[in-house]
Formats: structure tokens, sequence, C-alpha cells
């Protein structure tokens, strides 16, 4: 869910061997008190977020994108098993809030690099078995006190998104992929074919591509596809609990799209070559305005959030986040693709640079946040292991789950602490974190694509598989446990 800047990404099919769990009914969660109602929604209440009943509200997240995938029938490429282990195993270390897509796009020719099956086939038709399966998380979700940002569309390539929405009304025009992970390119892993590795092969631009699914601003036809899957999305019978989308308090935000991003401009600045000068005129301002608002009638109870990173800098981060209707604000942080940390340099130093970064940015959106009065989420940031470990040269992959995670595990600590700091000061700022992204039981080692190409690992379907995951047995989630106890504590004070 990121834009890669600096060092190729993506990654390609397959589906992990040890869990080609079959259909299971085994109801997990404990139900009853920690079990989400209907008609509890969330609230925004100065800088920060509320429950029904007035009680603070702090997200301890983590994406979880594939969920609708996971949870449909085996049929489908579903492991859900999986999908019920992962969710008990994310309710064990306190999650409370998950980062999930709420659609994905097909086309007439099989795509590379894609979400399948994909949720909507082609404009208006959808595939009922996923469909269920995004019922089925949130309907785990809610017995597991788990509330649900439901992502409704992707500036990237990986769900299908803008780009698939313009070619869809431009004839389904031919995409061109900026580089993007191959499971089956060379090197491939011993043994029969589908286990990966794979190595980058498209070698599209990444501004290309950007400037074309942005055309989603612009193209009415596409802009009305849009919307009329916001109505079938917010107006959704869950077949499992019979709760309407749209009045389910599971859905705790509506969010417009995984890092929409500005028209492309000629020049980058500031200190990182991330900034964007003011740009006034951006189609990208006014379309969040009218998409807000759109939902915000059909779906008032919830919450609207744009899916911005906020490396763009303040003005962006300031005008995107402005229109009445956008409830809350949020940031992603990538240290790595912004070209701030080597995932290979094992140096104290490289590590002390991805925390400076990090301090910068929380400290200033915190600010930001504090100055436009909407409370700010981190939904997204990452590391990778420590893959200096890993012998390329020695035909060792390159994000294999052996290596430690000693910078990762130490960022983490520091970035979430970063968080909690704000959201413990006296104006309030943050309101939780996201990391990126729940692997669960997933292993590259083990991994075997399934008969839709998949893998799902943590990483989305256009990125090295193994490159973000956070796995079960994964340090990350006792620091994400820690968080838990620090929040309660601080908050029964
Ligand atoms: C992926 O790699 C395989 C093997 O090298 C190649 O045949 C195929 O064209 C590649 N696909 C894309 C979309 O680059
Ligand atoms: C993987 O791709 C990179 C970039 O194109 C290339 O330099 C490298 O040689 C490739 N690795 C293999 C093993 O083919
Ligand atoms: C990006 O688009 C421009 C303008 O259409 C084109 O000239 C250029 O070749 C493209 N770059 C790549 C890498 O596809
Ligand atoms: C590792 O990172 C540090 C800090 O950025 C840098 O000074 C050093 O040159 C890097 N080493 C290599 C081998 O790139
Ligand atoms: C933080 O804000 C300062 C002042 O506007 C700016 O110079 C700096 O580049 C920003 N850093 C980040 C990481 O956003």
């Amino acid at each position: 869910m990121k834009l890669f800047i600096f060092t190729p990404i993506l990654l390609a099919l397959g589906v992990c061997s040890v869990s080609a769990g079959s259909w299971h009914h085994r109801p997990g969660g404990k139900p009853g008190s920690s079990s989400i109602q209907a008609d509890d929604f969330i609230k925004v209440d100065g800088m920060r977020l509320k429950d029904s009943s007035g009680n603070i509200q702090y997200l301890t997240g983590i994406n979880y994108w594939a969920c609708l995938n996971l949870a449909a029938d085996a049929d489908q490429g579903g492991q859900y098993y999986r999908f019920i282990t992962e969710l008990d195993q994310l309710q064990a270390v306190g999650i409370n809030h998950l980062r999930i897509m709420a659609g994905s796009e097909g086309n007439p020719t099989h795509q590379p690099f894609r979400m399948y099956p994909a949720m909507q086939p082609s404009p208006g038709e959808y595939n009922e078995k996923i469909f269920v399966g995004l019922d089925r998380c949130l309907a785990e979700m809610a017995r597991r006190g788990m509330r649900a940002t439901m992502t409704l569309n992707d500036q990237w390539q990986w769900s299908g998104g803008f780009a698939q929405y313009v070619s869809w009304t431009h004839g389904n025009e031919k995409l061109e992929y900026p580089p993007s992970w191959n499971l089956s390119a060379p090197p491939q892993r011993p043994g029969p074919p589908g286990r990966g590795w794979g190595n980058y092969t498209t070698t599209g631009d990444w501004n290309n591509y950007t400037t074309y699914g942005n055309q989603i601003y612009t193209d009415a036809p596409a802009e009305t596809l849009f919307k009329a899957h916001i109505d079938k999305v917010l107006n959704r019978k869950n077949t499992v609990n019979g709760r309407v989308y749209k009045d389910d308090a599971t859905v705790m935000s509506w969010q417009l799209a995984n890092e929409p991003q500005p028209q492309v401009p000629k020049v980058f600045l500031g200190p990182y070559g991330l900034q964007l000068p003011p740009n006034p005129n951006d189609p990208l301002l006014p379309w969040i305005d009218r998409i807000s608002t759109y939902i915000k009638q059909r779906a008032p109870k919830q919450l609207i959030t744009v899916g911005f990173e906020g490396k763009q800098g303040e003005w962006y981060w300031k005008k995107v986040h402005e229109p009445k209707n956008v409830d809350y604000t949020t940031t992603h942080c990538w240290v790595q693709n912004w070209g701030v940390y080597d995932m290979n340099n094992a140096s104290a130093a490289n590590l002390q640079a991805a925390k400076d970064f990090a301090t910068e940015f929380i400290t200033n959106s915190s600010r930001w946040a504090n100055e436009i009065g909407k409370p700010v989420f981190l939904e997204e940031f990452g590391m990778a292991r420590d893959n200096w470990e890993n012998d390329v040269s020695k035909g060792e992959y390159q994000y294999a789950s052996t290596a430690t995670t000693t910078h990762k595990d130490n960022y983490y600590k520091h970035i979430i602490g970063l968080a909690m700091d704000s959201f413990k000061s006296q104006s309030g700022g943050y309101v939780g974190t996201c990391p990126w992204a729940y692997g669960g039981n997933y292993r590259p080692e083990t991994q075997h694509e399934n008969k839709f190409g998949e893998v799902w690992a943590g990483d989305p379907p256009h990125e090295a598989p193994g490159w973000y995951d956070v796995y079960d047995t994964d340090e990350a989630l006792n620091i994400v446990a820690e968080q838990k106890k620090e929040i309660d504590s601080f908050l029964s004070k």
C-alpha cells in the first residue's frame, strides 16, 4: 500500500502451503462485553475518538487488507481456518482495529500484481463469494471487539483501483505497470514451480502510473462507477449477522482510497525530495470533497477519512483533510520506500536515520492535526527484517523470514512510542497506530501460489512477499501488546 520511489517494488501470486485451510465453521473470539454492538458508533470529539458511551478510544490496529479473500470459501482461494486463527491471534494481543479492503477490481484479461479473485470483476458485477468473505470479516471482527477502516479504492495496482476504473471507462485500455514483483521471474526457489522467489520485471514509470490513475478525479464515467461501488458496499446486508454495513458500528470509517496522490509535480521539494509545491487547482481536492460528501449523505453514522500519507508536506496534508465531511486525518510513514533507510545496512547510524525521520514526521503531523483540529491516525508504517543477513549471492531469498528483526523492533517501539506520547499529551493528536501488515502464519519459505496465482503474504501482490510482513511469532506483536497495556493504564487513571 505504498508508493515506492527509490527502490523497485512488488510481488506476485500464490497461497501458503501450510494452511490450505478447508472451510471450518469454527466461531472464534470471546463474545460478550468486548463485542461491538451494531449501534455503538465512534464519534470524533475534538482531538479524541469516543464510543457512544463517551469512552475515549485508542486504535491498536494492524493492516489486514486481504481479509475478504482469506475469509472466502476455499474454491475462491480462501483460507478460512487461517483467517479465524489470525483474528484470534490479533485479539489475544489487544488489537481492536483492522484496516481492510472493501473493494478490488478485475479486468477482462487476467492482470498481474493483483488480488484475485476480484470483488468486482467488471463494472457493477460482484463476486458474491468474495463479498461473503467481507461479511465474515466484519462479523468475526464484531465478535472480537475490532472495528474496521474500510478502504474503498486504491491508487496502486495491487487491488485494481483507480487505474482499473479509468481503464474500464477507456475501453479497457492497457495498463503500463511500474516496477512490480514477479513471483515467476528468476531466481526461482528450487523445487516444483509456483513457489517463488522472483524479481521485479515490469519497467513502467511510477509517476506515469500515478498520472494515469489520477484521471479518476476528472473522468465522470469513472466517478459514476466508483459511486455505484460505494452504494453497493454501504447498502450491503451482511449475510452472517444481518447488519447493513452503513448501520454497523463495526465499520468505524469509510476510506476514500489507499494513498490517493496529488497531481505529479514538476519538482519535488524538501530535504527528502518528497514534498510537493502547493497546487490549489489540483483536481484531487474537489474530488475528496465530492466523494466524502457523497458517502456522508448515505452513511451519516460512520466516520470518513481520505487515506493520505502526508509525505507531500504540510500544505497538501492540510488541504486534503480540510473538507467538512472528512472526520479525521491519517499518516503513512515509509522510511525505506522514501529513501531514508536501507534494509541491507546493519549500522546503528542507518537505524538512527530512520528513527530521526519518524520523530520529525510524527511531530510535524501531530502539530498539523492540532492546527486543523482533527485527530490523526498512523495507519501505515513498516520496516523490513534484518535482511543484510540474507546472502542473495548464495541463493538465499532477500526477504527470508529467518532474518532477525533487531532494527524493526527498535523502530516499532520508537514510532509507536511517539504516537502514544502524542495521544497522552495535553492537546492530543495521534489516536492510534496500524502497522503494515499482518502475515500471520504465512512464510516465504513455505509459500505456494494457489490457482489464482496468489500467496497472501502480508505484502500485497505487487511487492516482494515477506518484505514488511508481521508474522505470528514476531516480536512486533509483543510491542503491540505492550502498547495496549500502556494505553489502558493511561486511560484508567
Ligand atoms: C513474469 O516473469 C515471467 C518469467 O520470467 C515472464 O514470463 C512474465 O512475462 C513476467 N510477467 C510480467 C507481467 O512481467
Ligand atoms: C533481479 O532484478 C534486478 C533488477 O532488474 C537485477 O539487477 C538482478 O540481476 C535480478 N536478479 C536475478 C537473480 O535475476
Ligand atoms: C512516461 O510518460 C511519458 C509521456 O507520455 C513518456 O514519454 C515516457 O516514456 C513514459 N516513461 C516510461 C518509463 O514509461
Ligand atoms: C549505512 O548507513 C550509514 C548511515 O546512513 C551510512 O553512513 C553508511 O555509509 C551506510 N553504509 C553502507 C555500506 O551503505
Ligand atoms: C517537518 O517540518 C519541518 C518544518 O516545516 C520541515 O522542515 C521538515 O522537512 C519536516 N519533516 C518531515 C519529515 O516532514
